[in-house]
């Protein structure tokens, strides 16, 4: 029996370099995506001396060719995707009137939407065709409540969120799962790319680290749960998001948004 593989988006950080990780010690054959092949490379080859099997395919999941080669080059490699972890993105932390229309807003849909529809459409004739697969799509929990600021952000991890609904459904027959992850706040590179200097960031008890991010990713998959949003105090967060809505709007706007806007 060859070992299983796992094709992991954004492994050149954070939460996908930790994912590879995990999924490579527990005797998976982890195919790393991203931009930065040299980030990729020193990942595999630390993965490699641990006794571990990695391949690099540096990826811009923006582009769709690029996409469809990635999944291509790991059948090429390896002849199967047991699991696809569709994780690289960004945001952008801006009021919606300053986000650029291509280089913030358009990239945006490209990386965390599209990337993710094309890279799922490319793994699934392999999956449905082996009866077996599991596609773990990495939201946020502002998939579930949008903040000011995250405009883009928000529709696009709402929209991941409605694609993994819809997808688990139109696949499942196959036996391919199609699992959903909504994490808060993560300590990883992501603040570095949000476009803005923030002046607070969550405190250190709301964050979760990205290896046990990655843990949590490993288990879902390893259970195929269909749906997990950590931290768990962020399920009476949503609660009030979703029943509370007028509330909820009144608290953002008055402790959020009209300090900085309406100094
Ligand atoms: N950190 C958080 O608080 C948090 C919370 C909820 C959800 N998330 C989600 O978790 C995922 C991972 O983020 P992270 O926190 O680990 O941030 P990160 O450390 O900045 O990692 C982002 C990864 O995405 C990759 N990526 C970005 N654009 C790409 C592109 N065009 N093509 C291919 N890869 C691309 C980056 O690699 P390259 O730059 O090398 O391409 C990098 O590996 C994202 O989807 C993010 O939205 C994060």
């Amino acid at each position: 029996m060859n070992p299983p593989v796992a094709l992991i988006t954004g492994a050149s950080s954070g939460i996908g370099e930790a994912a590879a990780k995990v999924f490579a010690r527990r005797g998976y054959r982890v195919a790393l995506a991203a931009r930065r092949r040299e980030r990729l490379e020193a990942l595999a080859e630390e993965i490699r001396l641990a006794g571990g099997e990695a391949l690099v395919v540096p990826t811009d999941v923006s582009d769709h060719q690029a996409v469809e080669r990635m999944v291509q080059s790991t059948l090429d490699a390896w002849g199967q995707i047991d699991v696809l972890v569709n994780n690289a993105g960004f945001g952008r932390l801006r009021w919606l009137e300053n986000l650029r229309p291509v280089e913030d807003i358009e990239a945006q849909v490209r990386v965390n939407v599209l990337g993710v529809m094309w890279a799922a459409r490319a793994v699934l004739p392999h999956m449905t065709e082996r009866r077996s697969g599991v596609i773990l799509n990495v939201s946020s929990v502002a998939g579930w409540v949008a903040a000011p600021g995250y405009s883009v952000y928000a529709a696009t991890k709402f929209a991941l969120r409605g694609f993994t609904e819809a997808l688990r459904r139109e696949v499942a027959v196959f036996n391919v799962h199609v699992l959903g992850f909504y994490p808060g706040p993560v300590a990883t590179e992501f603040g570095q790319h949000i476009g803005t200097k923030r002046k607070t960031a969550a405190p250190a008890w709301m964050t979760l680290t990205s290896e046990r991010t990655a843990e949590i990713i490993y288990r879902m998959v390893a259970r195929r749960r269909r749906s997990v949003i950590v931290p768990w105090w962020f399920h009476p967060v949503l609660w009030f998001n979703s029943h509370l809505p007028a509330l909820s709007d009144w608290i953002q706007t008055r402790f959020y948004t009209r300090p900085l806007r309406l100094r």
